[in-house]
């Protein structure tokens, strides 16, 4: 029997070649940035020849570093920055556009299109998202309406659309040259075309954004037994290896962190951040502003939920004082910088730098700093980024205790800006519930790597896993409930002010 299992982690930011042995713990990784293409003001791109460029060099590097080769391999899972969307040419393989990313509003048109034509109910009941520049649909409606020769290589099945999973798994299995056309069941619940309940492409749903479903992949279980295909030999694997899972990269940490039962959380702090609970079989429509999506379905087993709180800037606005403020050297220089000063002195940042998702889903909000007098620094606003992140958490935390009844009595937290120690305290501190971080922080691609080494019966079952599981470090609140209702009455009030920005 092969020794591990490999996870290939295709982000927002970088792509990722990650394996695991038996006991879960990490073997061998690589990662690769890939270039943020940003031509206009709210439109961000990749390029997918890089991303798949990406996916090759950082396998490899990890095979040749580690001296293994495909048959250590017992399978191979995929897991992939959901939402950013690819149409490619069946014919040649090549893309048609550049990927549009997750966190792209160029489609704000075509989703206020979509509520004043009242068809945002039947979106929100049957895929369980609220219509929004975020999701795949509106994306795939604007290639096929501004990109020329699209629409007609759609309709007869000529050009592809896929999320970076379905992109990674047509190339890997061999792309023009037989690669499969798949993508799994979390990744499709992201789409606003997939019906929660049938598990497959809706057709009405199809028609509100004029799309063929010629061009769809087909819908599979996120770990699958059957395998999606093997990776072929000429690939950066340089052998097969069975393809046996897919998950969107919020719903693998979930998998990672082994939340297996409804009622169990975990929120993953990354470019954005996302909360997820389980809720098992049950389908809970919200009422506060949260998504309901796919968790994950094994094999044949029924399909589970989550209730999902989306936010999409938290590390990327520690990037931002980086790049755009250059107040910072690198990410953890925000934490030195925070900890020059006691607190935020009045400060509050709200990077709604593409509009606000959960539980407000305002894509005309925009970003603020506001509370500034001239006794504040770049100290200043480096803690208020990092209260920024915790604040929105508190307030899907809050959204998701409404909907669900469950009151979180413990965070499970992963991902990049959970090494920082000052913003995990800050979070704990205004949540007001402890914060637990794993040993294995990189769950994501942990889960991706469970999924396939379940399917391919590497792992027995999920208890296998529980057992991996193991807490690194818990940060215990330290504010008083005075300091915490004040912190967030100012919170608030920052949030207000940054609604309705655009007419
Ligand atoms: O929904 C977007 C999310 O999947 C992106 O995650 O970690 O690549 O920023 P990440």
């Amino acid at each position: 029997m092969a020794d591990f299992i490999g996870a290939v982690d295709q982000g927002t930011t970088s792509t990722r070649f990650m394996v695991f042995d038996h006991a879960g713990q990490e073997a061998g990784r690589y990662q690769l940035e890939h270039e943020q293409i940003m031509p206009r003001a709210g439109w961000v791109e990749h390029n997918p020849v890089e991303i798949w460029e990406r996916t090759r060099t950082v396998i490899r590097t990890v095979m040749n570093r580690l001296g293994i080769s495909a048959p250590d391999l017992g399978a191979l899972g995929i897991t992939n920055q959901r939402e950013t969307t690819v149409v490619w040419d069946r014919r040649t393989g090549r893309p048609l556009y550049n990927a549009i990313v997750w966190q792209d509003t160029r489609t704000d048109r075509i989703a206020a299109r979509l509520e004043r034509e009242g068809k945002g109910e039947i979106i929100r009941h049957r895929a369980g998202l609220p219509p929004a520049t975020y999701f795949a649909g509106g994306k795939v409606q604007w290639i096929l309406e501004n990109v020329d020769g699209v629409r007609e290589l759609a309709e007869r099945g000529d050009a592809l659309f896929g999320t970076t999973d379905s992109w990674l798994l047509w190339n890997l299995t061999g792309g023009t040259d037989g690669g499969v056309h798949i993508t799994d069941v979390t990744n499709a619940s992201r789409t606003m075309l997939m019906d929660l309940e049938t598990l497959d492409w809706d057709d009405e749903l199809l028609s509100f954004f004029g799309i063929p479903r010629a061009m769809l992949p087909e819908i599979r279980p996120s770990a699958d037994p059957r395998g999606y295909g093997t990776t072929r030999t000429s690939g950066p694997l340089g052998g097969e290896v069975p393809l046996t899972a897919s998950l969107g990269d919020q719903q693998a940490a979930m998998v990672g962190q082994v939340c297996f039962d409804p009622g169990e959380a975990k929120n993953t702090y990354g470019t954005g951040n996302f909360l997820l609970l389980n809720t098992g079989t049950e389908l809970v429509r919200s009422q506060a502003g949260l998504l309901t999506t796919v968790c994950y379905r094994f094999g044949d087993e029924p399909v589970r939920y989550a209730l999902e709180g989306s936010i999409a800037v938290t590390g990327s606005a520690v990037q931002w004082l980086r790049d755009q403020l250059g107040i910072i050297r690198d990410a953890a220089h925000s934490e030195v910088l925070a900890r020059e000063v006691p607190d935020n002195g009045g400060v509050y940042f709200v990077p709604a730098f593409s509009g606000l998702f959960a539980p407000y889903w305002r894509s005309d909000a925009r970003g603020a700093i506001v509370g500034l007098s001239r006794f504040n620094s770049r100290q200043h606003i480096a803690r208020a980024t990092l209260e920024a992140i915790c604040y929105q958490s508190r307030d899907v935390a809050e959204a998701m205790e409404s909907d669900s009844g469950v009151h979180l009595e413990v965070l499970k937290v992963d991902g990049g800006v959970t090494a920082n120690e000052l913003c995990m305290q800050m979070q704990a501190d205004i949540l007001g519930v402890p914060v637990s971080r794993p040993v294995v922080a990189e769950t994501t691609a942990l889960g991706a790597a469970y999924g396939a080494g379940l399917a391919c019966g590497f792992w027995k079952n999920t208890d296998e896993l529980r057992a991996n599981w193991a807490e690194d470090r818990r940060w215990e609140p330290q504010w008083d409930d005075e300091q915490r209702v004040a912190g967030h009455a100012g919170w608030r009030k920052a949030v207000q002010r940054t609604l309705d920005w655009v007419d």
